[in-house]
């Protein structure tokens, strides 16, 4: 049974850590016309309300993406940035997007994005947020890598983001 919730430490300093070497890794694998795939073990629902009853019992975007000495740290056409900003203006400041949207802002239609998600709540939100433009499997990631490994097309990254509540996210050979 699952219960880690993702809304409740979105946009903190340890997601922001991890999307902005995302959105630059992305950035620069598609800087090459070849496309790529997008593999995503542990995705979470991808778009996180930082005003949420969730987000607020935590306050860890606080010491993230809301702390004022944060956004500095990147220029405005940092990848990360960009996408925040598109975020912000066609969401509103408060939302703060998750690695698969990030992904899907920064990729482009020749790519392809699988993204797995194990809580069935979580899972419907991801498919609802991200619509046609990724394939969703509500299965355990690690198989999902497993079964599509090596994808096509062959370029590309895996993100395994694990949540640690399960005692086969330590093994080294899960
Ligand atoms: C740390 S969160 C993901 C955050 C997301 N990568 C991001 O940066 O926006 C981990 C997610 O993995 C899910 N999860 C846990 N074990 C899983 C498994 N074996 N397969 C797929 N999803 C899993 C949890 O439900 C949770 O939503």
């Amino acid at each position: 049974m699952l219960s880690y919730l993702h809304s409740f430490h979105a946009g903190n300093l340890a997601d922001v850590h991890k999307h902005s070497i995302l959105a630059w890794v992305l950035a620069y694998l598609t800087q090459k016309e070849k496309p790529v795939s997008y593999i995503e073990t542990h995705s979470g629902r991808a778009l996180y309300d930082l005003r949420s009853n969730d987000a607020q019992k935590t306050a860890e975007a606080l010491g993230g993406i809301l702390h004022p000495g944060v956004r500095p740290w990147f220029l405005s056409d940092h990848p990360y940035q960009r996408v925040i900003a598109e975020v912000q203006r066609d969401y509103g400041a408060h939302m703060y997007p998750g690695s698969p949207w990030l992904a899907s802002r920064l990729l482009r239609p020749t790519d392809r994005l699988h993204l797995a998600e194990l809580h069935p709540t979580e899972c419907a939100q991801l498919r609802q947020v991200m619509g046609g433009r990724a394939s969703i499997y509500g299965e355990d990631g690690y198989h999902l890598a497993n079964r599509l490994c090596p994808p096509t097309p062959r370029r590309g990254l895996l993100l395994v983001d694990p949540s640690y509540e399960l005692k086969t996210d330590y093994a080294i050979d899960p």
